[in-house]
């Protein structure tokens, strides 16, 4: 018996890997956290499956879930929103099956600030632009930030920000940001990214109307000067005078093919 946790993706039911949706076909119980994943994914269940939605349960409770599904040795799909690297609840489950020696496996998903980069139409890192991404959110009730961990000692690095559960206090978020981007620095928010019902709007940080964010919760704030932008360098990668081991250029290339 394994349970696997799985990356259910942004919210489009065919942005899941194909071993995860493989993985919900082979499992009798599935336990989806009913927030944010899609109902759409429960159709690859089997027949007669134990499908449960976890959003109002205890942590206790989903763990007994689990604890039930180990006695019978029947295997579980946990599934959770785009990536389980970050902001899943993923770790205090793992902590508890450790302990309780429930076997698991992990297997990623795509996260929805690459999900809102595409909606963007969008490279998150231009060169000479932003070479860095940071995935970031502002404190919560569930959740403090760290104090080390704020918006401003972010921004100081120029990167482009990625700001995570934190739609309902945007104007917070541009007053803090607006010292160090400046007020014309490009943001977008990426309401629901891949849904259907997805939305973009896109402004400057002093533009931005903060009301936006006052009833449809899930979105993402992207902050930096990569963000459209139409001015910024070509990758040496691709240049034709390059020296590189997949295409050895000039008379003495630093790779010879007979090497590579
Ligand atoms: C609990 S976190 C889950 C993050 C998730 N594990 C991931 O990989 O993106 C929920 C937050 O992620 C963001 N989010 C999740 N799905 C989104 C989507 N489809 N579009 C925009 N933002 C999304 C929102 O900021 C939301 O408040």
């Amino acid at each position: 018996m394994t349970v696997h946790f799985i990356g259910a993706g942004p919210g489009a039911a065919d942005l899941i890997t194909v071993r995860g949706r493989d993985l919900i076909a082979a499992c009798p119980v599935c336990l989806y956290a009913g927030s944010l994943v899609p109902e759409a994914l429960l159709a690859h269940c089997p027949p007669g499956a134990r499908i449960v939605n976890t959003a109002p349960l205890s942590l206790d409770q989903i763990i007994s879930e689990i604890i039930d599904a180990h006695a019978i040795g029947h295997d579980v799909a946990r599934l959770h929103s785009g990536d389980l690297s970050i902001w899943s609840a993923m770790g205090e489950q793992l902590r508890r099956l450790r302990a309780a020696g429930i076997p698991f496996d992990v297997t990623p998903g795509v996260p929805s600030f690459a999900a809102a980069a595409a909606a963007l139409d969008s490279e998150l890192t231009l060169p000479g632009v932003a070479q860095s991404v940071v995935l970031t959110r502002t404190s919560g009730r569930a959740s403090a930030m760290p104090a080390s961990e704020n918006l401003e000692a972010f921004a100081a690095t120029g990167a482009t920000l990625a700001i995570h559960l934190s739609v309902h206090v945007l104007d917070d978020v541009q007053r803090r940001l607006i010292p160090h981007y400046g007020a014309d620095c490009p943001v977008a928010v990426v309401f629901r990214a891949s849904w259907p019902e997805q939305r973009v709007i896109r402004a400057t940080l002093s533009t931005l109307d903060a009301s936006i964010g006052s009833s449809e919760r899930t979105a993402l704030i992207l902050v930096g000067r990569a963000l459209g932008t139409p001015d910024f360098d070509e990758s040496r990668l691709y240049a034709g005078d390059y020296d590189r081991r997949y295409r050895p250029v000039g008379s003495a290339p630093r790779f010879p093919e007979s090497q590579s």
